[in-house]
């Protein structure tokens, strides 16, 4: 306990110092959605404009979503600002820089600081991410590819951008990458030093479709958002995350590799590949239990007054996995929730179940929070008060690691 992120309300971007150094391109005023969202999120971010910047976004901006001051090109190079600045890249947790110019980009390839954004890159030992936005043919060109593979060898993690629409009116690879790709990437980065950093963590999510014919399907109410909220937690905490997800309207999440599937058989073939080498294995997802015994090919049109479907048990993915890592189930329960979890915990065999009563309206499907109950392999049961699924998913980690370190 007493874990990174185990405090109600923290995230790893709580506390932490990021230096938003923001440069000349049209993509300039997205930079004020960054530094509002990890403000929100609680980190101190101190801002740092090239002069071109400041002529796409006014620094009083930037000052007015952060509560700091914002150091620009405008001061003197030399003047007592930039040597406290120097002082302020040594103190950053991570150096951010979105968007990242053509010449930004050449700039640091070189070791050339002239510039308070440039200075800022080559000064600090903090981590750095640059996601680039530029015109597509200066994106594409080998000088620019060259340098950001440099940088990548040299530690940087770059933030690809995005395919749409440039600012020149041309379709292309150029446009700054989506500010939630650019926020997830931060979390990732700062995760690794986390107490799940070099752990390998599956986890799957959503609620599997079992296909009745090419239109229909037997699905159900779960909204994959604690199976998502799991994945993403282990992430901010530095595991390396497989998820493997059912259809779901949630937005990919970025910093870890992403399953798409569908019926529980795929899930089950997605996991059994997923988890070799892994710690742990994180069923949060409504595995169906029965699927139709056969698919029609064709659609099934309404000729008869009733229609009988014949179901088939799908295959038990928790039971029927193999291999030296942790379980951890879910038991969705409407009804003697405890003893009936345990039963699944013994049946399953698995290091910990967590139980949620789905009676509850503000708990289980569809909701963003959940109120669970954690039984451990000892019997163990620790009633979680409500919480968001994230805090949940943060109780269900702190479990993990403390299980992983006994092990
Ligand atoms: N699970 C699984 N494979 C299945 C069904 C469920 O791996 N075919 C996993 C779920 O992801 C969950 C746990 O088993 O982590 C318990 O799921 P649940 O449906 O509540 O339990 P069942 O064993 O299916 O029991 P029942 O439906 O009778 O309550």
């Amino acid at each position: 306990m007493g874990l990174l992120n185990s405090n109600k309300g923290t995230t790893v971007l709580t506390n932490k110092t990021v230096i938003l150094g923001i440069t000349g391109s049209i993509a300039a005023y997205k930079a004020a959605d960054i530094a509002s969202k990890l403000t929100q999120a609680g980190a101190k971010v101190e801002v740092v404009m090239t002069d071109s910047a400041t002529r796409f976004i006014a620094p009083l901006t930037l000052r007015s979503i952060t509560g700091r001051p914002v150091v620009t090109d405008m001061f003197d190079l030399a003047s007592q600002h930039t040597i406290e600045h120097i002082a302020l890249g040594e103190a950053a947790d991570i150096v951010v820089i979105a968007p990242a110019t053509a010449s930004l980009i050449a700039k640091v390839a070189a070791g050339i600081a002239d510039d308070m954004v440039t200075l800022t890159v080559l000064a600090t030992k903090a981590p750095i991410i640059l996601a680039p936005a530029m015109n597509v043919n200066m994106f594409e060109n080998p000088i620019t590819q060259e340098n950001l593979a440099k940088l990548k060898a040299r530690g940087f993690t770059i933030v690809d951008p995005a395919y749409g629409r440039l600012a020149s009116g041309k379709m292309g690879r150029g446009r700054l990458a989506d500010i939630d790709k650019i926020i997830g990437t931060i979390k990732q980065v700062l995760g690794r030093s986390g107490d799940l950093a070099g752990k390998r963590l599956v986890v799957t999510a959503g609620g599997t479709r079992e296909p009745i014919d090419p239109v229909r399907h037997i699905g159900n109410r779960s909204s994959g958002k604690m199976g998502y909220a799991m994945a993403e937690a282990a992430r901010d905490r530095g595991a390396s995350v497989t998820l493997i997800t059912a259809p779901t309207s949630l937005p990919e999440p970025v910093g870890m590799e992403v399953v798409h599937i569908e019926t529980a058989a795929q899930m089950k073939d997605a996991v059994a590949r997923a988890v070799a080498q892994a710690d742990a294995l994180i069923m949060a997802a409504a595995v169906a239990d029965y699927q139709p015994k056969s698919v029609a090919k064709a659609k099934i049109k309404k000729e008869s007054p009733s229609l009988t479907l014949e179901l088939v048990r799908t295959p038990d993915i928790l039971t029927e996995v193999k291999g030296d890592f942790l379980k951890v189930g879910f038991a969705a329960e409407s009804q003697d929730i405890v003893a009936n979890a345990k039963q699944k915990l013994e049946k399953k065999k698995l290091d910990l179940i967590v139980a949620n009563d789905i009676t509850d309206a503000d708990s289980g499907f569809g909701v963003d929070t959940n109120k669970v109950t954690l039984i451990d392999r000892k019997g163990k049961v620790e009633e979680l008060p409500l919480l968001t699924k994230r805090e949940v998913a943060d109780r269900i980690l702190d479990k993990v690691v403390a299980m992983l370190a006994k092990k």
